[in-house]
């Protein structure tokens, strides 16, 4: 039985929550969340602030929060667990990801980064090498990126890199796919505002020697920043993690 402590508990966060509580599988030792309310066994593992005791003997926290507060905790979390983290803008800066790198051979830990919102990661990952174009263009409705537009705008063009400072809460898929593929400053970013829909639309176009993919993935949007398909996919990659109960695992 696995150890789980949760960083951030909105959307994702409680979907994972119920998602362990359901299987009884793995334990969940802590969430630290200072708006996380709730009543009933979980209201005794709410914590405000991320101290060693409470942090000693976890095996996976999932950070669900936002990059700030990762970056806040990171070296705690690494001092004591592995890390799934869902605000991979946060290794848009080279500096944050560097300091990682060495809190992980120090510890020896191991950081996941999910799919999350879309698909494929593996499969740009194994083609690295060969890629050598990367584009990602995200459509969301203005709300969902904290805008009033009346009518279609894009509102960003350029470099991953610089999307991820400008929008955080919003392209950690645009750094998931950097992160997996060509790098921040090799990916190119397009992000879209539409009053017109109600789905956060990625449409992803990766091109290198003898290969061309192209993958549009839509999922619809229940408000704020997370799509209805990202908190499953964070509960499938929990398992894969922490070792499910299917008899046959997709690699
Ligand atoms: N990787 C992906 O594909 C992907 C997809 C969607 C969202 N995300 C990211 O995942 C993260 C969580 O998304 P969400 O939809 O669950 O967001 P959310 O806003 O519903 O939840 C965030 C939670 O963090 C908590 N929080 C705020 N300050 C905190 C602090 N100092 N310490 C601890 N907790 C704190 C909030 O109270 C809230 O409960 C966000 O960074 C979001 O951008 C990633």
């Amino acid at each position: 039985m696995a150890k789980v402590g949760f960083l951030g508990c909105g959307k994702i966060g409680q979907s994972m929550v119920e998602h362990i509580k359901k299987k009884e599988t793995h334990q969940i030792t802590f969430i630290q969340d200072p708006f996380f309310k709730c009543e009933g066994e979980l209201k005794e593992k709410i914590i405000v602030q991320g101290l060693d005791s409470f942090y000693e003997g976890t095996d996976l926290i999932i950070e669900a929060a936002t990059a700030d507060v990762l970056k806040e905790n990171i070296e705690l979390i690494l001092k004591h667990s592995n890390l799934l983290v869902l605000s991979v803008t946060a290794f848009s800066d080279d500096d944050f990801t560097d300091k990682v790198k060495k809190l992980c051979s120090k510890y020896g830990r191991h950081i996941y980064f999910p799919h999350g919102a879309i698909l494929g990661m593996d499969g740009l990952f194994d083609a690295r090498s060969i890629v050598n174009s990367v584009i990602i263009e995200t459509v969301k409705n203005p709300k969902s990126l904290g805008r009033e537009d009346t009518e279609r705008t894009v509102v960003y063009e350029g470099t991953t890199r610089e999307a991820c400072k400008l929008y955080p809460r919003n392209v950690n898929v645009h750094a998931t796919i950097a992160l997996s593929g060509i790098g921040f400053d090799k990916t190119y970013s397009r992000i879209v505002s539409d009053p017109a829909v109600t789905t956060n639309t990625h449409n992803i176009c990766i091109k290198g020697e003898g290969i061309s993919f192209t993958l549009n993935i839509s999922s619809f949007s229940t408000g704020g920043v997370t799509g209805i398909y990202t908190p499953i996919s964070a509960c499938g990659s929990l398992d894969r993690i922490l070792g499910g109960d299917e008899y046959c695992t997709f690699v």
